[in-house]
């Protein structure tokens, strides 16, 4: 029998998740999840190189967890784990650090992003979290890591640092590809389109959270930026906002953006927004209970991660003792 492909993907723990890490990440991964053998991490590693509260970093984990699971992750088909749960990853972090640039770090968006809104804390992990990153794909020598656009200089980079030390020594790493959805891999902002909807925006109405109830998330939608011409249509470019939010009908609702279109041929922009709003609502009201229904059960939770952290690093303590015995580590 053919070896099934390895599929890699991760959320940090941080801030509320928003539909767009829904869209562009975890609804996605459902759907390829009986094709590919899956390693899903809750990153918790990253997510401390901007400070957390404790309690805080402790209670998301469990939540996201919690999400992947009422979202249809299913823990028996994949492995969900928690990525300090797996001392590998900054093992070989910490090997491929020397295998990667200052310069190149530098010049990430994302670092040079955070810098600018963390400037009281640019640390080392937040320059450093791109070859984390690396780490965690390369350690389960992952074919495809389905990711948002917001990604891709980072899978990118985890793609040359594996040429490199294949390069350097002889094949080690499989070398990654990003995988994109074809509408969805850049949610936008609802007051501002052309920006990702984030997690950590400013104005917390431009971004629908998961956990948002029923009225905030029909208000949230009442007021998105659309424009003047009246017609439901998808064009990106000319009308950033009308066609975000025809992204997010089709992921919630499951018909395509040509279908959508239709539907809301001649329609106005108050019934097409309130028709979206109401179809994200109703497609998050179960997911919502399943996830606090799972909450409940921390028993059940605890076991998940506890066979996910074994099934993830027997895969990953494998990579590493190879990587050890290429960099001449005594054993
Ligand atoms: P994070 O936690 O910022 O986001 C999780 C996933 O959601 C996607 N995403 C979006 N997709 C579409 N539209 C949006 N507006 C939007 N916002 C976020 C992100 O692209 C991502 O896929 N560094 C990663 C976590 C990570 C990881 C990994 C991912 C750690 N190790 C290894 C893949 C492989 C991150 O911060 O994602």
């Amino acid at each position: 029998m053919e070896e099934r492909k390895v599929l890699y993907s991760a959320v940090q723990p941080t801030n509320n998740l928003t539909i767009g890490n829904y869209i562009g990440a975890i609804t996605n991964w459902v759907g390829l999840q009986n094709n590919y053998d899956c390693y899903f991490a809750i990153a918790n590693m990253h997510a401390i190189t901007v400070r957390q509260v404790p309690a805080e970093l402790r209670q998301r984990t469990l939540s996201l967890l919690a999400l992947y699971i009422a979202c249809g992750v299913d823990p028996e088909k994949c492995v969900l784990y928690l990525q300090s749960h797996v001392p590998a990853h900054a093992e070989l972090c910490w090997v491929l650090n020397t295998f990667t640039y200052v310069g190149e770090m530098e010049r990430m968006t994302q670092f040079k992003d955070k810098s600018a809104r963390h400037a009281e804390n640019i640390n080392m992990g937040l320059m450093d979290y791109p070859v984390l990153m690396t780490a965690d794909i390369l350690l389960y020598q992952s074919d495809i890591v389905p990711v948002g656009l917001d990604q891709r200089q980072h899978v990118e980079i985890a793609r040359d640092i594996a040429q490199r030390f294949n390069n350097a020594y002889s094949p080690t790493f499989k070398v990654p590809e990003a995988l994109y959805l074809k509408v969805g891999a850049k949610i936008g902002d609802l007051l501002d389109p052309t920006k990702k909807m984030s997690k950590s925006a400013e104005n917390a109405n431009g971004s629908v959270f998961l956990s948002d109830d029923r009225d905030a998330i029909i208000r949230k939608f009442k007021r998105a930026v659309t424009d003047s011409e009246a017609c439901v249509k998808y064009d990106p470019e000319n009308k950033p906002g009308v066609s975000n939010l025809l992204s997010i009908y089709s992921a919630f609702s499951g018909k395509s953006v040509a279908e959508a279109e239709k539907e809301f041929a001649g329609a106005g922009y108050g019934d097409f927004k309130l028709a979206v709003g109401e179809t994200v609502a109703d497609r998050l009201a179960p997911i919502q209970a399943e996830q606090a229904k799972l909450l409940a059960d921390k028993a059940y939770l605890d076991g998940v991660l506890r066979s996910g952290a074994e099934r993830a690093a027997r895969t990953a303590n494998k990579t590493l003792a190879k990587v050890y015995k290429k960099i001449g580590f005594y054993s």
